[in-house]
């Protein structure tokens, strides 16, 4: 791996991080990240690759993944692979044949981030489109779920696995007018919690969800037009987390909720592990 990835980015939100993980503490790892191709995605895509992820980007735009793949391959020594797909229309068998790729290529998954989301309209529940409720629900609570369980044998093959829901502060307190974004992120605090508590003590497969806070990205200028982004925090001064909740260092932790905005580093009680 170059000493220098020359992402001028990561260098500056290293200055925030509250965690300094090594530079080599992914090496190997065989990780999937949804939404891949921006946003908080597109930096932890980057940030695992430089710290020696093989990542699996999948995201709906081919062109925004392979700007990420071609980014990963010229800094780093690491195996990007790409996978187009909308997880709108997701289904048995396009997970399906996602698992048998990972099978083949890798024979095993380390991680999964599901980060992918989409925000909906902002508006009232009453005025709410049944349309756009059902897509919102798709994309960012059943896809986590199909996937997840699509996947499962292959983080059961890994030594520890660990996966990650992105979630956000109105899927912990809902608030007026996020409709169905707030409620797909509740049901992916549910999933979550489900799934922690079905494999407690029985494999080595982790789950967290993981609140990114306010960060600097597409969705963030579109949920709050009004917002100067350079008042934001950017995607890599919170890497830290990330990285963090798919290393080794985290490995005794699942069923937590952790709000990146708050959390002070590995040895703070933030992080309240489920019971
Ligand atoms: N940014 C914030 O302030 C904030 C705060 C709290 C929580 N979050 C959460 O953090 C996560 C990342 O958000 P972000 O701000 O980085 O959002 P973003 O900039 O909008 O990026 C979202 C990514 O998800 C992809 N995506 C959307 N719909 C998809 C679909 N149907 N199939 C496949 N990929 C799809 C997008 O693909 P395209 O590039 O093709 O559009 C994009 O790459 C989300 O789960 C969000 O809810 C963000």
């Amino acid at each position: 791996m170059p000493a220098n990835p020359d992402y001028p980015e990561l260098t500056s939100g290293k200055a925030h991080w509250r965690y300094q993980p090594s530079s080599a503490c992914l090496q190997d790892q065989v990780i999937l990240i949804t939404g891949a191709g921006d946003g908080i995605g597109r930096s932890a895509a980057k940030t695992f690759a430089v710290h020696g992820a093989n990542v699996i980007l999948l995201g709906r735009t081919r062109s925004k993944l392979e700007a990420v793949f071609d980014w990963i391959t010229d800094h780093t020594d690491t195996e990007p692979v790409i996978v187009p797909c909308d997880l709108l229309v997701v289904d048995d068998n396009s997970a399906n044949a996602l698992a048998q790729a990972i099978e083949e290529g890798f024979g095993r998954l380390d991680g999964i981030l599901h980060n992918a989301s989409l925000l909906g309209p902002k508006t009232p529940v009453a005025y709410y489109p049944s349309e756009d409720w059902a897509k919102v629900m798709q994309v960012n609570a059943f896809a986590p779920f199909l996937l997840t369980r699509t996947l499962l044998p292959l983080l059961q093959q890994s030594a520890n696995a660990s996966v990650v829901m992105t979630s956000s502060s109105v899927g912990r307190q809902g608030r007026a007018y996020w409709g169905a974004y707030a409620v797909s992120k509740f049901a992916l605090e549910g999933l979550c919690q489900v799934l922690a508590d079905e494999h407690e003590n029985v494999n080595r497969v982790r789950f967290n969800s993981l609140n990114p806070g306010g960060t600097r990205t597409t969705m963030r200028a579109t949920a709050y037009p009004a917002e100067d982004p350079g008042e934001v925090p950017t995607p890599e001064s919170r890497m830290d987390i990330y990285l963090y909740l798919f290393e080794q260092a985290s490995l005794s932790l699942t069923g937590a909720q952790i709000d990146a905005r708050t959390w002070k580093g590995p040895q703070a009680p933030t992080a309240a592990p489920a019971s």
